[in-house]
């Protein structure tokens, strides 16, 4: 995000605004500039197109010369060949006013605050600054809001997903205020997922008792590492010991599914520390992990170590692979877990992510809360501020395309689902480069699907991002 920043604003301007940034907060600070600056705007309004990652040695051509770690990288292709108009905000509250389409539908509500930065995070959030009255009470208003559209009360939500930052860090009556009125006015459907992430140290029992009472029912716990090394290196708070134990007391007191997120590939993290955190992943017996590795991301702390020189980040491709697959191998090799998706390791019928299949799926996601961003049919949505939000046409392309990029997420490719969402001459491309990849033995095929091999899924964001470039180049005509 700031990377992308600098790129629009240019060393001098984008100095300024740091300093603002830093002294304010990145929420107040982009809220209020966005109104005025219009070369932020347009970066914002492109801003999906990611990148800011370390460049890593590869293989033999340049679709794979960097290694992609996120779905992120893989969107955004067709913003260079294709314009997008933007939307006005009564023609976006106008299709609220109209019914959903039959396709799945979630709730994403943004809190944009975390009590402790982590090092390596530079996500849409800030350290608290005073009390969150205020924002727990513009959520609130919001969902008030919202509830009272036709698209939202005509038809129970199959997902809502609290993310951040961290929405656990409201003090307990917050969150009872912010959870009690998504029920009052949101419907939720019988099969329904209610996820909020969180971090261990914000979590209390009278908290939990909040989450049990509103039917929260998945909790995203941010661990990232349970070694000594790796968690002092993130900033995190505990050490391995007491993480286990609040991990299992969790679990005790928690109604719902736990799961958490790992980050591989810290500074001499060694094969032995990424296999100990998928042994207790195991031991814990925990509904799911993603497993993601490290990104330097500008504005980060991390960044700023690595600027300084008081971080040496090893761009060893090999040493990546390695604790990939070992962390991989030690999480499946019972055969209870499995890969759900290309940084998503699930235990069989425990944790479905019902969350990620329905946006990997093209289904829609209201946003609720600053920086939140979604989409509703063919409007994609961007909440800049508590006042400004953006609202810009997500044409046909746009929507098969995302489609595609989100199926291209899981670890089986069917071919009727992508038939289903492809025209003749759009398969056909598909298909070609799907080919040159089972040439490459990144995928093997049968009639009916593609399977991502152990290669596939380690590369697997360059591969999605490579076929949409070579369905771009094939269907359209390069603007820019
Ligand atoms: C939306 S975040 C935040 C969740 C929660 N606030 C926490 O403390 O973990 C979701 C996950 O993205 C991953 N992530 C964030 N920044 C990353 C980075 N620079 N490199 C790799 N993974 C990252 C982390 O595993 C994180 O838990
Ligand atoms: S990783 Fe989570 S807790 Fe840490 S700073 Fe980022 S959003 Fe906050």
């Amino acid at each position: 995000m700031m990377e992308a920043i600098k790129n629009a604003l240019g060393e001098e301007d984008f100095a300024k605004l740091s300093k603002k940034i830093e002294k304010k907060g990145m929420t107040m600070v982009l809220g209020k500039e966005l109104l005025t600056n219009k070369k932020l705007r347009k970066m914002m309004m492109t801003s999906h197109k990611g990148g800011g990652e370390k460049r890593l040695e590869g293989k033999e051509n340049n679709e794979f010369e960097i290694r992609l770690k996120s779905h992120h990288n893989s969107s955004g292709v067709l913003d260079e060949y294709l314009e997008s108009r933007k939307f006005t905000e009564e023609e976006f509250l106008r299709k609220m006013d109209g019914p959903p389409k039959n396709v799945p539908r979630v709730i994403y509500v943004h809190t944009p605050y975390c009590d402790k930065i982590c090092s390596f995070c530079n996500l849409n959030r800030e350290q608290i600054n005073g009390s969150l009255d205020e924002y727990a009470d513009f959520l609130v208003a919001e969902f008030e809001k919202y509830g009272k559209y036709r698209y939202v009360n005509s038809k129970p939500f199959n997902v809502i997903f609290f993310g951040g930052g961290t929405p656990t860090v409201y003090k307990t009556y917050q969150m009872e205020k912010i959870l009690k009125s998504v029920r009052e006015n949101i419907d939720l459907a019988e099969d329904y997922e209610f996820t909020l992430e969180t971090t261990l140290h914000n979590l209390n029992d009278e908290k939990l008792e909040v989450l049990n009472k509103y039917g929260v029912n998945r909790l995203s716990v941010g661990i990232q590492s349970f070694s000594e090394k790796g968690r002092e290196f993130y900033n995190r708070t505990y050490g391995k010991t007491e993480v286990m134990r609040r991990l299992r007391k969790l679990k005790e007191k928690f109604k719902g599914e736990v799961c958490i997120d790992i980050i591989y590939n810290y500074p001499n993290q060694s094969v032995e520390e990424v296999v100990e955190d998928a042994r207790i992943i195991k031991e814990l017996d925990l509904g799911s992990s993603s497993f993601y590795s490290l990104m330097v991301h500008q504005g980060s702390d991390l960044s700023k170590d690595v600027d300084a020189g008081r971080v040496k980040m090893l761009e060893n491709l090999r040493r990546e692979r390695l604790l990939h697959d070992a962390f991989v191998e030690e999480l499946t090799n019972t055969g209870e877990y499995y890969p759900l998706e290309l940084t998503k390791i699930a235990k069989k019928g425990r944790d479905e992510y019902q969350y990620i299949k329905a946006r990997n799926n093209g289904g829609d996601t209201l946003p609720i809360g600053v920086g939140a961003g979604g989409k509703i049919d063919n409007i994609g949505i961007f909440r800049m501020s508590k006042e400004l939000s953006f609202f810009i046409e997500k044409t046909v392309h746009h929507t098969t395309f995302d489609k595609l990029s989100g199926l291209m997420q899981f670890p089986i490719v069917e071919k009727q689902g992508i038939k289903n969402i492809l025209n003749d001459s759009e398969y056909t491309l598909f298909a070609e480069k799907m080919g040159e990849y089972v040439g490459k033995e990144l995928l093997t095929e049968d009639k009916d699907n593609y399977y991502l091999t152990s290669d596939g899924i380690f590369w697997g964001n360059n591969m999605s991002k490579a076929l949409l470039r070579h369905m771009a180049d094939g269907l359209f005509k390069k603007q820019i």
